[in-house]
């Protein structure tokens, strides 16, 4: 059965925060100005109750998984888990989002357990910036490779998340643009969004869909494709290959967003700027039978009103929203 919310949208995708880890401290994710206090292993969900949420959820209408984090190749033998969420019949697509400096020794077996498709986050070329967004020596060198390996694995099409801020890499806009056309990539520009609480948002550092689109018809020749229904505006090069803008902040996409979160510690959010998710863990580990695990999420889904991007001007700022690392990219 397939429910459609308060705003006739449908339930189509399914977003897994498998782990609130990361072995990076980007900026405007998990500052690395205070300390962080991670799960304990027994509060994430399991790979079989995730499983099992993968499976009602199918039964809800979803036919499009993302694992994330976190980073999500952080949760030991997650190659099993994908395996288990491949076998899920309804289940069309499988992907993921990594930083990608735990791939290259995992992307055979993530291949093999099924995986469909993989996003990387890279958000400069440069060593010393990267650093210093990342706060970790991350090579982006390394990322380069594995997004080559997974080109070769034809996890395709491979895409790459830049989160473009003012003043901080928005100068490497085209740099980012030929490098990741030459690897055969969809590189994605994304809008630096206002989501959790600890990263002290600024509009002013919001790099807009105009700017980007500027900045790149400096250098090459695009035109648009047609829209589809996901959260990138799509362009293809004359000369070939594609590109995406992730504009939420100045052209909000809430009017088709089909996409509910499960966060890592089993809660479900019909909003990445939710405050407060609907507590599934309790009702997997309290004994509620698959019909009464369905009802709950059609009704909580069929309850659903949430347009926050599109309200944002006029939105008070919840304190207590959830952070992206806890629900995932
Ligand atoms: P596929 O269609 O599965 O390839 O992925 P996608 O195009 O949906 O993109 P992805 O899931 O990789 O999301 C890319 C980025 O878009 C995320 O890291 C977020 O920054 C942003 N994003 C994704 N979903 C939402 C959403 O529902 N709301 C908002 N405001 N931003 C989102
Ligand atoms: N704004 C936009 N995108 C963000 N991400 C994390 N935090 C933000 C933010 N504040 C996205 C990046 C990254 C993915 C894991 O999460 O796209 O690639
Ligand atoms: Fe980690 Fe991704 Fe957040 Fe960066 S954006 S800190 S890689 S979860
Ligand atoms: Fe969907 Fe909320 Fe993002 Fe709008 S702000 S697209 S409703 S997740």
């Amino acid at each position: 059965m397939s429910v459609t919310d308060l705003l006739h949208r449908p339930l189509r995708d399914l977003r897994v925060s498998v782990t609130d880890r990361c072995n990076l401290r980007c900026q405007y994710c998990m500052p690395g100005d205070r300390t962080y206090s991670f799960l304990p292993r027994h509060a994430l969900l399991s790979f079989e109750e995730i499983h099992r949420v993968v499976v009602l959820a199918a039964e809800c209408g979803v036919k499009k998984i993302r694992l994330t984090g976190g980073e999500p190749l952080l949760r030991k033998n997650i190659a099993h888990l994908i395996s288990l969420i491949r076998a899920v019949e309804r289940i069309e697509d499988l992907a993921l989002t990594t930083n990608g400096m735990f791939f290259m020794p995992l992307a055979d077996a993530l291949k093999r357990a099924g995986l469909d498709r993989v996003t990387f986050s890279l958000d400069s070329l440069d060593p010393e910036r990267l650093k210093r967004i990342t706060l970790n020596q991350t090579s982006a060198k390394e990322v380069l490779t594995a997004i080559e390996k997974a080109n070769e694995l034809g996890f395709a099409p491979v895409k790459v998340n830049m989160v473009v801020q003012r003043g901080v890499n928005d100068d490497e806009i085209c740099k980012m643009a030929r490098v990741m056309r030459d690897l055969g990539a969809e590189l994605r520009f994304i809008e630096y969004m206002d989501v959790g609480t600890v990263n002290g948002w600024d509009a002013k550092e919001v790099v807009t869909i105009q700017e980007i689109l500027a900045e790149l018809g400096k250098r090459f020749s695009f035109e648009p494709l047609p829209t589809s229904h996901g959260v990138a505006r799509r362009f293809k090069y004359s000369n070939g290959g594609t590109f995406g803008v992730i504009a939420s902040v100045s052209e909000p996409f809430c009017g088709g967003c089909s996409r509910l979160r499960l966060s890592s510690d089993g809660q479900l959010f019909t909003c990445l700027f939710g405050t407060k998710g609907h507590d599934l863990k309790s009702m997997l580990r309290s004994g509620c039978d698959d019909a009464e695990i369905i009802q709950a999420m059609n009704r909580w889904w069929g309850h659903r009103a949430d347009r926050y991007s599109e309200l944002r001007a006029q939105e008070q700022k919840q304190p207590d929203r959830v952070e992206m690392f806890r629900i995932g990219g």
